[in-house]
């Protein structure tokens, strides 16, 4: 068990409708520890018809939310914000034990989770429609923007908390009502998030968790159900696809945050140490597994080598164990396929011919462990080029001018983050222009924030989270137009 100074904040049953059930059929499922590969908990099962059940009770209890001034909403997700805060070293713990990220990290993504919900509640009180100049003397055209209505989110074990207020608090605040459906893997970090927001006074219905190992049967059903009319999903790209193809017939709206390969280019006029920094932070945080992750380091042949000799430095530091240990820097994958994932990606690239600088293999200790790995010589043809890492590999490839380095970069159907490395104002603007991706960090290694916009385009997904825009992916502008006011 996992030692709490508010155990009642241990949940282990579905939340629906403002209250904790068992799933109708009384089953239950394991969750693990990825530190230590034991089960430390059983939660509840739920499959259709307690999804369907949620969907139902959110529909009853939008109207009133929806009718609540936007400061009321707002004053409801401030108090949930500021229970957040006052339990952060809790919900650091449960995350950290059922996902593995070492403690500072987890308290981290307490703080990010908790930022959308700050900043949500502020930007649900200016939600402002316009009053646009119409052509006609006699009329006067309007904008509002309303609720979209019952929200279903996807979200997935890497960030068990922040995905899940980066979507619930815009939806909430718009006055919609959201049925979330965490991964089997970290159910507990929702559920502690859901006791948090019935503490804080959200009334019932419009914020359910249902989880279950029938994950199709729930995703179908949040998929297709009539009455849900907004899915938001962060996944992988393969499942957003076939999210996207159900969401069809019922014509919803979508918010689709799905995988990433970001290129992470260091440029000959960059300041090094930075770069090294930047990629350490980038590439490692939650152990790779991020869709914001450097996933290939371009970096320019002239300095390479000082680039690859002074991260090898650095990765050779980090201290791998379980997130639970003070002193550990990286923690343990989420499952053993992931770490077997890994080690088919590092024999692919060393058959490959890339040269392998230090890791590669999995670690001697209970859990889901891989070393943190860097590999050069690498080259586009490898797994590690094109696909997503979701681990702890850096692959180092070269160029030699700026165009080859865009070319690398472009040549993927991802389209999340990237991150360039340049003293240069003119590499800064001409670069930034020419990558095919949402987001771009410049001279930085570590791009999210609830005040920017978080998104992705080409197979990386639909829509942008956080940031002044995020709340319009939770709403649907209504235009008035008023007529003949003239005599
Ligand atoms: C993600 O990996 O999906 C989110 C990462 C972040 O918010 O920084």
């Amino acid at each position: 068990m996992i030692e709490l100074n508010d155990p009642s904040l241990l949940k282990t049953q579905l939340f629906i409708n403002g209250e904790w059930v068992n799933s109708n059929s009384g089953d239950t499922f394991p969750v693990y520890c990825p530190a230590t590969n034991e089960c430390f908990v059983n939660v509840a099962n739920g499959g259709k018809s307690e999804t369907e059940y949620a969907i139902n009770c959110a529909h009853s209890a939008m109207p009133l939310w929806q009718q609540a001034t936007a400061k009321q909403r707002a004053n409801i997700l401030k108090h949930w914000y500021r229970l957040i805060v006052e339990n952060t070293q809790d919900l650091a713990r449960i995350l950290t034990v059922e996902q593995g990220k070492p403690l500072h990290e987890a308290s981290a993504e307490v703080t990010y989770g908790a930022d959308y919900i700050e900043w949500f509640a502020e930007e649900a009180k200016r939600l402002y429609g316009d009053i646009i100049p119409s052509n006609n003397p006699s009329q006067r055209i309007l904008t509002l923007k309303q609720p979209v209505g019952v929200v279903a989110a996807i979200t997935p074990w890497n960030f068990p908390i922040a995905m899940i207020t980066r979507k619930v608090a815009p939806a909430l605040a718009a006055g919609c009502a959201v049925v979330v459906k965490p991964a089997e893997a970290t159910p507990l970090s929702a559920f502690a998030l859901a006791e948090l927001a019935r503490r804080a006074g959200l009334p019932k219905g419009l914020f359910s968790v249902v989880v279950g190992t029938d994950v199709a049967q729930i995703g179908h059903e949040l998929s297709t159900n009539k009455i849900v009319k907004k899915l938001s999903f962060t996944g992988s790209t393969p499942v957003g696809k076939l999210l996207l193809k159900s969401t069809a017939d019922t014509v919803k709206k979508v918010s689709m945050e799905l995988g990433g390969n970001a290129p992470f280019i260091v440029f000959e006029d960059a300041d090094i140490e930075l770069a090294v920094e930047g990629a350490m932070a980038s590439k490692f945080r939650n152990a790779g597994q991020t869709c914001v992750c450097a996933n290939r380091l371009i970096i320019h042949s002239a300095i390479a080598q000082e680039f690859t000799q002074r991260l090898v430095t650095k990765v050779k530091g980090l201290t791998i164990g379980n997130g639970l240990d003070e002193n550990v820097s990286i923690g343990p994958l989420i499952n053993e396929k992931a770490v077997e994932n890994m080690q088919g990606l590092v024999n692919d690239a060393l058959a490959l011919n890339a040269t392998l600088e230090t890791g590669g293999s999995t670690v001697d200790l209970k859990g889901n462990y891989f070393s943190p790995t860097v590999l050069s010589n690498v080259s586009p043809e490898m797994r590690v080029f094109k696909e997503e890492i979701f681990g702890p590999i850096a692959p180092i490839l070269t160029f030699d001018t700026d165009e080859q380095a865009i070319e690398l970069a472009n040549a993927t159907e991802a389209g999340l983050a990237s991150y360039i490395f340049t003293q240069s104002h003119r590499r800064i603007w001409q670069v930034s222009e020419k990558l095919e991706n949402g987001i771009v960090g410049v001279n930085e290694g570590v791009i999210s924030s609830e005040v920017a916009p978080f998104g992705g385009v080409k197979a990386s997904g639909l829509g942008r989270e956080g940031s002044k825009y995020g709340l319009d992916d939770y709403t649907e502008l209504k235009y008035i137009c008023v007529g003949n006011i003239e005599e």
